[in-house]
């Protein structure tokens, strides 16, 4: 989703706003541009597609500058165009760029047409530069001309403005998207995403709702909302070159696969202890919150959302608790009824969806007992608005399909079910065991990794179709909607997942030989209920890949048959979602799509 970075430096800061780009192309986009100031005019360049034409077109150009802001977009309002990149301008003074929406947009295109301003662009985003040139033109300062823009505007933003006639000076403001300044030596820097300056400096400030900020190459100065000037934390991040390299991959996305069981490792270190999880590992107090709990409310969104199906069946038969779950986007709008002592989870890689965020908002105004998001980002708004938290630590996730940050969560949520169990005094030997298996997850992930020269055999069969079925029952049903929704994000091929015993009621008229099934058939007490399902597919000429305990047999006519590394059956949902994912992957790579940022996807969905 879009990526905006700044700098106001002592030194040419061209290259360096690309390179910020660069570092926010995994967020998806699709056009680029940037205003670099250059005393007396502005040199404003904007390309349709990726950066690198965008750097392409600077290496031709060769503008200098100090002082420049610079964005990638990923169009809401407005086709992907280059008259719809940003940065946007007004009367050649006013330069911006925006992340967000705003929600009043016509009727201040009336206002502002009405007081003689043209359009050149379809976006929402373009009247923000018009509103700070008409406020300028009136004498007031760049400041005050943000807080007067700031008044008129409904909906979610981060901005980063200049004016031609102050070359020292940047302005920026922040309403619901993430915003943040970057400490450097020399200079002062603006970016939606830390990872865009990561490079430059690792100490950064994240600009509270409200917010607006000016920046030199000297200093910067944040005021808030009712426009005081305030000191806000300095956050120490280290983002290290090799957090956000490809290194020996050829994919973010395949080298995030591989992380899994070093990620997996860093979610459960420092948790577990002895037979138990340790007390207190979502905040302070948390341990007796949890006693309270009656009940849990899941929202999320995609992925995430998935690994709160998984989890509602883990609350159920861990915790002895009931769990309802939503998507995101969907909650707010059924009029949720909130029973006594709900704890509310939210699940989120990047804790900036923003419906996900609205979700959370909302709730907190209801009878909630608590809230706690399970989240990867410590420094989110999600982490910063929840009461409860805990850290996935799966390091960035930077291919756009998430992968690492899915099981990780899911160990996460395991850790959960666990301390709700332990603080409710619920199956105490059931605990143990599961902390035995989860000390060894990570060993059995890259048992499973090895399944990779077995998946290469598939792959080119899967990739040559335009349909596939994925199947699985109970905790499995979510795994195989993973697997679906992998593939068809990142290789095109449309997918669905389905609990297998329903296939009779509908689906089974797709199956003929064009159509693969893929299935999870762990070992459990319904694998032979699975194997009969599987059967009817097979009667039907339907070609299956079943990733299945080595205790199943299925004589099977065409397809494979893949055996699973044993695990704790409890913990398999983790185990069988890594062919799935490698499966896509090598899909994908077979296919030949843009498998770290697929056509029309972002990493971070900023708006609802
Ligand atoms: C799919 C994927 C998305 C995200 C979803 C929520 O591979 O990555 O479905 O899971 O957009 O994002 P987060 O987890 O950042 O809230």
């Amino acid at each position: 989703m879009c990526g905006i970075i700044a700098a106001a430096s002592n030194r040419n800061v061209g290259k360096l706003l690309v390179q910020g780009l660069h570092k926010m192309e995994y967020r998806g986009y699709d056009s680029a541009g940037i205003a670099l100031h250059q005393k007396d005019q502005i040199a404003h360049l904007r390309t349709l597609g990726k950066v690198k034409l965008l750097e392409e077109k600077m290496i031709a150009e060769k503008p200098k500058s100090k002082l420049g802001i610079a964005h990638t977009r990923w169009a809401t309002h407005g086709e992907p165009s280059e008259e719809n990149a940003h940065p946007h301008k007004s009367n050649e003074r006013v330069y911006i760029v925006h992340n967000g929406i705003i929600e009043n947009y016509l009727d201040l295109k009336e206002f502002l047409k009405d007081e003689g301003y043209s359009f050149s662009s379809q976006t929402d985003s373009e009247l923000i530069a018009h509103l700070l040139e008409y406020f300028l033109s009136k004498g007031n300062s760049m400041v005050d001309s943000m807080y007067l823009t700031k008044e008129k505007l409904d909906g979610a933003y981060a901005i980063a403005a200049i004016d031609r006639e102050n070359d020292q000076n940047i302005v920026i403001a922040r309403s619901k998207s993430p915003l943040l300044i970057g400490i450097g030596t020399d200079e002062f820097l603006a970016a939606s995403d830390p990872l865009a300056i990561g490079q430059l400096t690792n100490e950064f400030i994240f600009l509270e709702d409200g917010d607006v900020a000016e920046l030199t190459s000297e200093s910067y100065t944040i005021f808030d909302d009712t426009k005081q000037k305030v000191s806000r934390e300095i956050t120490h991040i280290d983002i290290s070159n090799q957090a956000t390299s490809k290194g020996e991959y050829k994919h973010f996305m395949e080298k995030e696969i591989y992380e899994q069981p070093d990620a997996i490792l860093n979610t459960i270190d420092g948790r577990v202890g002895g037979d138990d999880v340790l007390e207190n590992i979502f905040g302070l107090g948390s341990s007796d919150i949890f006693q309270k709990v009656k009940r849990v409310q899941i929202v999320a969104c995609g992925t995430s959302l998935h690994a709160g199906r998984v989890a509602a069946n883990w609350f159920s038969a861990i915790s002895e608790l009931p769990t309802q779950i939503d998507y995101a986007s969907e909650y707010r709008y059924r009029n949720p009824h909130v029973d006594e002592d709900s704890l509310l989870v939210t699940i989120s890689q990047s804790g900036e969806t923003a419906d996900t965020l609205a979700a959370l908002r909302y709730a907190k105004e209801k009878d909630y007992l608590s809230t706690l998001c399970i989240c990867n980002v410590p420094t989110s708004s999600l982490a910063r608005e929840s009461e409860y938290s805990i850290f996935t630590n799966a390091g960035p996730e930077i291919g756009v399909a998430s992968t690492k940050a899915f099981t990780t969560q899911l160990a996460a949520l395991m850790l959960l079910a666990l301390s709700l169990a332990k603080s409710r005094n619920r199956n105490p030997k059931l605990r143990k065991r599961i902390i035995t298996a989860l000390r060894s997850l990570p060993d059995t992930v890259q048992e499973t990794l090895k399944l990779k020269d077995e998946i290469l055999e598939i792959a080119p069969e899967i990739a040559s179709k335009d349909n596939a079925l994925f199947l699985g029952r109970g905790i499995f049903y979510p795994i195989a909607k993973e697997g679906a929704l992998k593939l068809k994000e990142i290789s095109y091929i449309h997918a669905e997942a389905y609990p297998a015993g329903e296939l009779k009621h509908g689906p089974l008229a797709l199956i003929d030989e064009e159509m693969p099934v893929i299935a999870l058939a762990p070992e459990s007490e319904i694998a032979e209920k699975l194997v009969s399902n599987l059967e009817e597919v097979k009667a039907r000429g339907g070609t299956l890949y079943v990733f299945s305990d080595p205790s199943i047999s299925m004589d099977l006519k065409s397809g494979r048959l893949i055996n699973m590394p044993k695990c704790d059956f409890l913990l398999t949902p983790i185990i069988y979602t890594i062919p799935l994912q490698i499966l896509s992957y090598e899909v994908a790579l077979l296919r030949g799509t843009d498998i770290d940022q697929p056509r029309n996807l972002a990493k971070s969905v900023t708006v609802e």
